[in-house]
């Protein structure tokens, strides 16, 4: 049976994007896209790909209560696994329970260095050599939980925030396709 994917965005979604692009070519079916943001563009990406997008605002509501509406919305479409993309909500064990060990986060960042916002700023303002970005999946802390894959970008003198951010972007768009097609494989 092929596995069905859920991906949560808050904005532009060029994760999502590559994991529209891999998913036109495999066994496996990202279903649905849910944003807490209405104007969220990766809405509009999943609408061009055919796929269901669907808006669940968060203002006004308790995190618990937010959760629980997310996960009637992902179970009554059946959904396997959900793939967090650019998704700026922390979710309570409320969501984490109802998907144990079935929830993917993508950082950018080599994990455990630099977790939490501007991950790529801490990297440079820090002057590592080398940065990259992390699939991990999600457990109650800050991107702490276990690392399923990483890439690697070198950094160069001539960086600034700006073009690493980007070469980070570029090894995100390969490291999470990747990690989807391990997970629709069975080997995650
Ligand atoms: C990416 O850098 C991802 O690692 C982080 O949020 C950003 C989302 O970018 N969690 P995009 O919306 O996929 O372009």
């Amino acid at each position: 049976m092929s596995v069905r994917f859920a991906v949560l965005v808050s904005g532009s979604g060029t994760n999502l994007q590559a994991l529209l692009d891999a998913a036109g070519q495999a066994p496996f079916e990202i279903s649905l896209v849910v944003s807490n943001r209405e104007d969220a563009y990766g809405l509009e990406r999943a609408r061009r790909a055919g796929i269901r997008a669907v808006h669940i605002p968060h203002k006004c509501k308790s995190r618990g209560a937010f959760d629980a509406e997310l996960v009637e919305v992902l179970k009554s479409h059946g959904v396997d696994w959900v793939l967090l993309a650019g998704f700026m909500r922390i979710l309570t064990p409320v969501f984490l329970d109802a998907f144990p060990n079935r929830v993917v986060n993508i950082h950018p960042s080599l994990l455990p260095s630099f977790p939490g916002i501007n991950a790529q700023k801490q990297a440079f303002d820090a002057g590592v050599r080398v940065a990259g970005a992390t699939v991990h999946f999600v457990d109650a802390g800050m991107d702490t939980g276990p690392i399923i894959a990483q890439g690697a970008v070198a950094v160069h003198d001539s960086d600034d925030e700006e073009s690493l951010r980007t070469r980070i972007l570029s090894v995100e768009h390969r490291v999470f396709p990747m990690v989807m097609k391990w997970i629709a494989e069975g080997r995650v």
